[in-house]
């Protein structure tokens, strides 16, 4: 009726349409696991999650506060139904029989510090939460969004592969909020309508590990160097920005919520059956000699179906020499990961 397709059209402005117009089966629904559901990000993407016609079941967890947020969510009249977990000892009950897990547990950044800065606090949170997911819902989907994202994916792997039960084509890093940036501030650069804007953000999700394709912009664009360097730069400090004008209060969480559900939708999407659905996301990867890198990835019903070769074909001079820039301090972050993981072991 007319409040389906209100909710269908709210929701489908979070995810670009599938361009071959696939229909997907309108029986899909799926079970999603927030960990961390009752913090500045995991509040507003329950709300964004909670509006999806994909899900049947939003699991909220967290360590505190999560009853609050559920019982409020609980009141929106859309089909899924909201369920709340609090603490350890209902994380394993929260994650039984999940398509997806959304990780956005953990502490953010406040002016000064960077992501790699998060590490020691967020390392252990990540690993405890990955042990349970490991434990309960090994098929899932996982999406990380916990920083340093360039750490905490590799943690997760090593995690995964000491319980036996990785699959590389199910573990995502969230690098979605990188494109919408980079989506936003060309498109507000260049005057385009921001719906049809598209560009590939490659690498990790860290300072100069965020390398924005600008010449793989879709439609195309031509851009000066002073114009490339400086949205390169916007793109890159987008978060700190972000930081900053919150002066203490902590990081992206609206624009994050925002970036996290469409990566949801897009892998309930891809779940359900839509053939053409795309994202880039950070993930185990041949593209570079990197083992984890970010790059557009095809999704599928079992996750990663392939890794999208061509975009880091036929680059520029300027977007070489930055891919090559970039891979000590990808290489370091990923290291530091595996270290952790095996130290704790
Ligand atoms: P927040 O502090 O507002 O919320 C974090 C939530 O995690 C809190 O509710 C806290 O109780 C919960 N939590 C802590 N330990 C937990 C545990 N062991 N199990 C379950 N829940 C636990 O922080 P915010 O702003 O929501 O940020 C969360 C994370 O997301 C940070 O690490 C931040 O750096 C990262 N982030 C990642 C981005 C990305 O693009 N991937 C962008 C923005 C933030």
């Amino acid at each position: 009726g007319k409040t389906a397709s209100l909710r269908a059209s709210v929701t489908s402005r979070i995810v670009p349409k599938a361009k071959s117009g696939a229909q997907i089966s309108p029986q899909a629904s799926y079970k999603v696991a927030v960990l961390g559901a009752a913090g500045g990000i995991g509040q507003p993407l329950g709300l964004l999650i909670k509006m999806s016609p994909l899900v049947s079941e939003l699991r909220l967890y967290d360590i505190a506060n999560v009853k609050g947020v559920a019982a409020d969510l609980s009141h929106c009249n859309t089909p899924s139904q909201v369920m709340d977990f609090t603490g350890p000892t209902e994380l394993a009950n929260c994650l039984k029989g999940v398509d997806v897990v959304v990780i956005p547990a953990g502490v953010p950044r406040k002016p000064g510090m960077t992501r790699d800065d998060l590490f020691n606090i967020n390392a252990g949170i990540v690993k405890s939460l990955i042990e349970a997911v490991a434990d309960n819902c090994p098929e899932a989907l996982i999406h990380i969004i916990s920083n340093p994202v360039n750490s905490t994916v590799p943690i997760a792997a090593e995690i995964l592969k000491q319980k036996g039960v990785y699959n590389p084509k199910k573990l995502f890093g969230v690098s979605t909020l990188d494109v919408v940036r980079a989506n936003t501030f060309v498109a507000q650069k260049k005057n385009l309508s921001l719906i049809d804007v598209d560009v590939p953000v490659v690498g990790g999700h860290a300072g100069i590990t965020i390398l924005p394709l600008l010449s793989k912009t879709n439609p195309s664009v031509t851009f000066t160097d002073e114009e490339t360097e400086q949205l390169t730069k916007r793109i890159q400090n987008a978060g700190t920005e972000v930081v900053e004008a919150k002066a203490g209060a902590g990081s992206a969480t609206l624009s994050m919520a925002y970036a996290a559900a469409r990566f949801v939708e897009s892998s309930l999407r891809a779940l359900a059956g839509d053939p053409d659905v795309y994202e880039c996301t950070y993930v185990q990867s041949e593209l570079t000699e990197l083992p984890f890198f970010a790059s557009r990835v095809k999704l599928g019903k079992d996750g990663v179906e392939s890794i999208i070769s061509s975009d880091l074909e036929g680059v520029t001079e300027y977007e070489t020499k930055a891919l090559e820039a970039l891979k000590a301090e990808l290489n370091a972050s990923i290291e530091k990961g595996i270290e952790f993981a095996h130290k704790q072991q």
